[in-house]
């Protein structure tokens, strides 16, 4: 037998940079985030969501003329469709690629996606698979894009309804969070994203859940202050994860990220895409923490504490969706997702996390009921 052993290591480094406003920061300072030197000037191609056009209407024009003053070469801008509908939309990634051919964006070009964290999801997989990857500056323009989705290290989209069946792991050149971009969006979708940081909080940082508890008043109201900050803290523990758990592209089976997800995917889909993903999550938080109270992994005071902050923040429980989960069948889709054997993230304690790998359905049944048999006040 004849056996060769190939080895090497690939480092990644990007940067997150937090704005106001992106637009009217110095050009000093735009050139070292697109990083433009005089030598370097590689064509820079925007895909904007049609929400931002919208939602901005002179975005395409400030793009246009924020090149022309930093000499850089840039494409017309291709705006399309983004939210979960882009993602399910077989047709868009196509599309993307033909626009890449037509403009002759290579691999030391730049596509520069602007939208919401559905939006960067399929783009990033169109650049990903484009020549085997075109270099991706993103810039996330919902809650959720700022604290999670867009910081990371994945793309995706769904496929036959499957979510994020198809996708990579294909770290970004850079990311954007352009906070002007969260004043336009709607209450719920700014709620949605809330839900992320409260996951992220119960796992990784009881500081962090407290902040939140104590600040739940103004996040309610979407004050800035209390927004940015809790964007900023919820993207740097995700990425601090990312970097620091010594499994970045996800190939052991734990995935203390997904904490509350394996039933908020099966809930998206059984919502037929109307609930938002931060809207799926709060309520798979909710589920799994009422199921750690039943195993007195979570005290009645701790778990009252995650439900008292989901619901005054203004998520609701939608018993409708959550009355069709199939806790066998999820529990199955989501193993798969992992690959191997099912491994969920359950809390210990808020701040403090562990992988199961079995579930209880029983048990689990009787978490999902309390939601659904309005025995909540019990
Ligand atoms: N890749 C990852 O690591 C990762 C992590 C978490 C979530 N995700 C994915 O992220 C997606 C959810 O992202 P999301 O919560 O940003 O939802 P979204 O992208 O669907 O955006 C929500 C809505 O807001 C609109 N919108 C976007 N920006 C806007 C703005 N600035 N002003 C007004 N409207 C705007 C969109 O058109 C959409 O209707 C899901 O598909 C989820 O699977 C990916
Ligand atoms: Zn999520």
């Amino acid at each position: 037998m004849n056996i060769i052993k190939a080895s090497f290591e690939v480092t990644y480094d990007f940067p997150v940079y937090f704005l106001d406003d992106f637009f009217s920061e110095d050009e000093q300072l735009l050139k070292e985030i697109l990083s433009i030197t005089s030598e370097k000037k590689p064509i820079i191609f925007p895909i904007v969501e049609n929400a931002i056009v919208e939602a901005f209407p002179t975005i395409v024009s400030d793009l246009e003329a924020l090149f022309l003053r930093l000499d850089m070469p840039i494409t017309p801008s291709f705006v399309i469709a983004g939210g979960e509908s882009g993602k399910n939309d077989e047709a868009l990634v196509p599309q993307i690629i033909d626009q890449c051919i037509e403009h002759n964006i290579d691999r030391h070009s730049y596509i520069l996606a602007i939208g919401g964290g559905a939006f960067i999801d399929m783009v990033g997989y169109a650049a990903a698979i484009t020549h085997r990857g075109i270099r991706l500056l993103r810039m996330p323009t919902t809650v959720l894009g700022q604290n999670d989705a867009g910081v990371g290290v994945k793309n995706a989209i769904n496929y036959k309804e499957r979510k994020n069946f198809l996708g990579t792991f294909s770290p970004p050149h850079a990311v954007i969070n352009n906070y002007k971009f969260i004043t336009k969006l709607s209450e719920r979708d700014k709620r949605a994203g809330i839900a992320e940081a409260i996951k992220v909080a119960l796992i990784k940082d009881s500081h962090f859940f407290e902040e939140l508890v104590q600040q739940c008043t103004e996040l309610k109201s979407f004050d800035r202050l209390a927004m940015k900050n809790m964007i900023h803290k919820c993207a740097k523990l995700h990425l601090t994860h990312i970097c620091q758990n010594g499994d970045p592209f996800e190939r052991g089976s734990a995935r203390p990220l997904d904490f509350g997800h394996w039933s908020a995917h099966a809930i998206e889909e059984l919502s037929g895409f109307e609930l938002r993903h931060g809207e799926a999550v709060a309520i798979g938080i909710l589920v799994d923490s009422r199921y750690a109270f039943y195993k007195n992994w979570l005290t009645q005071h701790e778990y009252q504490l995650i439900e008292n902050l989901i619901l005054t923040l203004g998520f609701s429980i939608t018993k409708s969706v959550l009355s069709k989960l199939d806790i066998e069948l999820s529990l199955d889709n989501f193993r798969t997702h992992l690959g191997g054997e099912l491994c969920i993230t359950m809390l210990q304690g808020i701040g403090r996390s562990c992988e199961v790998n079995d579930i209880d359905n029983k048990l689990m049944q009787k978490s999902v009921s309390y939601f659904i048999n309005d025995t909540m006040e019990e």
